[in-house]
């Protein structure tokens, strides 16, 4: 496995990869990997000849006050990880590197950014889709994988590929969790063991908000009334929003015909978690 920091240098083993016609998969990442992860890797690794993931905690989609200094990081495990997956390159930027002096250009995925996260965090995706931009342009990937997970990150970022006419496949994976259903996030090792278990609860909220629908239940407020109850019992939690939406445009729905997003993001203790399901009908 090769660990490349340099931007010319990784423009240049890309260039070579293509020039030698194999087709090359991209993970993105900040690091701190957990199975969530490597389950984009294992896909990147059956759909693509060659297999480049990078690591790099990106301060623009950071705001301030937010968790940008204290965010996980252990480079060692990660490449580790990474090596036991077989992923061929692992891209490790500087941040000098990725936003010199004189950095001004940023990138912009307007109506989809607005609802959701982009109400407590308004520049966050502005943040994303620059990093990310960044990232295509020096990585070339022919397809990159994203986790439902993060579910208006993967939305904005199918948008702009589309909009800015980027040459690369974007698949979607689903949300990978632990065994008793919290979604993995590098962000659940700030969790105490308290915490740990106050945060199941917006996955039991998920589940709850899911079964009202298949017995019938089309009402969002009906819903997300359940759902609100459910997390409230925890002390320890705060939700930031708890929204049901239309799963294309992010926009809020009243009443549920055929797809619908559930999502969440709740504050336990000092660490905001996000989770998601989508409502199909049958
Ligand atoms: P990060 O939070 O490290 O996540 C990297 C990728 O892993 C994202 O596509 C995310 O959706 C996916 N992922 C995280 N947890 C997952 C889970 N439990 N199941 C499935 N996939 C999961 O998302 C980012 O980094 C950054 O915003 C980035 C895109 C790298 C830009 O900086």
């Amino acid at each position: 496995m090769e660990v490349i920091a340099g931007v010319k240098q990784m423009q240049e083993r890309s260039q070579q990869l293509r020039a030698q016609r194999e087709t090359i998969a991209f993970v993105p990442t900040m690091g701190y990997l957990h199975e969530g992860h490597l389950s984009l890797m294992r896909e990147g690794r059956k759909r693509a000849d060659a297999l480049i993931i990078s690591i790099f905690v990106n301060p623009t989609q950071f705001g301030p006050g937010e968790d940008y200094e204290r965010y996980p990081r252990d480079m060692k495990r990660d490449l580790q990880l990474a090596q036991g997956v077989g992923v061929d390159i692992v891209f490790t930027p500087s941040v000098q590197e990725m936003y010199p002096q004189g950095f001004q250009t940023y990138v912009e995925v307007e109506k989809v950014t607005k609802n959701l996260c982009g109400i407590s965090r308004p520049h966050h995706f502005r943040g994303v889709t620059t990093v990310v931009t960044k990232l295509f342009n020096i990585v070339k990937p022919h397809l990159a994988l994203f986790g439902q997970k993060d579910y208006q990150q993967l939305v904005t970022i199918k948008r702009m590929v589309e909009d800015l006419n980027m040459d690369i496949e974007i698949i979607g994976l689903p949300t990978v969790r632990e065994p008793d259903g919290l979604a993995m996030s590098s962000r659940n090792a700030y969790l105490s063991p308290e915490e740990r278990r106050a945060a199941l609860s917006l996955y039991r909220s998920l589940c709850k908000g899911e079964e009202l629908f298949r017995q019938g239940t089309k009402d969002a407020k009906a819903i997300l009334r359940e759902i609100r109850k459910i997390i409230k019992a925890q002390k320890l939690a705060q939700i930031d929003y708890a929204k049901i939406c239309d799963p294309h445009t992010l926009e809020d729905i009243d009443e549920i015909e055929g797809e619908a997003l559930i999502a969440l993001a709740v504050k336990i203790g000092e660490t905001r978690l996000i989770d998601n399901v989508i409502l199909r009908e049958g």
